[in-house]
């Protein structure tokens, strides 16, 4: 029986996720801060990515679910920032930057002493582009981006069994982003949980979810700088 751990599992993308696994006979570890929005799976922790012993943590659910074959990290924060609060950009680089480093860093040192595994995290289409309405947000998905293609190159060179995936989905409707904004072409979480399931099984290197927001994406991509720093976002 193959093992998984989910971290972020306590709501939307994450939770869908660590279901799905869970209906198709994966033994699943996971974790969020509402622990109690939990009590569906037998392995589960209270983790908070940003406490220094998070990692410390990962590795005693690991031990408890017997192994890890797949590291599945959905945790993140995300927020409209146009007043450009403090607050709210240093939470977001703290969650999606350093909590996400450390998490993910933890999970490649694991496998690197275990044989190899799985590690699929979800971005977001937002790190594809610089984004004004929500700057800490779209630069920490860069981020992430960024990270997980240096550490498929680090794995390669150290002849390390270990693959990754990169979700970048569009919008999807999830607590994230009820904030009484209006998001076009939103997508449902049980359907992006389900692409990313099967995109974890044909290990696919990067994700763009779903086929409207890969033609978007592609599109804006080609967009020269002069135009898209005007962009009336
Ligand atoms: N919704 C979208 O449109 C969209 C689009 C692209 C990418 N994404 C990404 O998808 C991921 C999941 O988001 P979602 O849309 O499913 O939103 P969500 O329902 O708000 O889920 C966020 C999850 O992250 C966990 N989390 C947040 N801060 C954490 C922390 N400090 N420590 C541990 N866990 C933490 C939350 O659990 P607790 O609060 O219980 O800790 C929750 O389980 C995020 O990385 C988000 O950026 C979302």
């Amino acid at each position: 029986m193959k093992k998984a751990i989910v971290i972020g599992a306590s709501s939307g993308i994450g939770l869908e996720v660590a279901q799905l696994l869970k209906g198709e006979g994966w033994t699943v570890g996971v974790a969020a801060r509402r622990v109690e929005r939990l009590s569906d799976f037998e392995f589960a922790a209270c983790i908070d990515v940003n406490a220094e012993d998070a990692g410390v943590q990962l590795l005693s659910l690991i031990d408890r679910v017997g192994g890890m074959d797949l590291y599945f990290h959905a945790s993140g924060i995300g927020h409209q920032n146009r007043m450009l609060h403090e607050d709210i950009e240093l939470q977001t680089v703290t969650t999606n930057g350093l909590g996400f480093t450390r998490m993910v860093g933890t999970a490649f040192r694991y496998m690197a002493d275990h044989g190899g595994g799985h590690i699929a995290v979800i971005s977001s289409i937002a790190g594809t582009k610089g984004l004004g309405p929500a700057p800490s947000y779209s630069a920490t998905k860069a981020f992430q981006n960024t990270y997980i293609q240096s550490l498929e190159q680090l794995a390669n060179a150290r002849h390390l069994d270990i693959r990754f995936t990169d979700i970048r989905p569009g919008f999807v409707a999830t607590d994230l982003l009820n904030d009484g904004n209006h998001y076009p072409l939103l997508l449902d979480k049980t359907a992006v949980a389900r692409d990313i399931v099967c995109s974890i099984r044909k290990r696919r290197h990067v994700r763009v979810v779903d086929w409207r927001w890969r033609i978007i994406t592609a599109f804006w991509r080609r967009i020269p700088r002069f135009v898209w720093r005007r962009l009336p976002l």
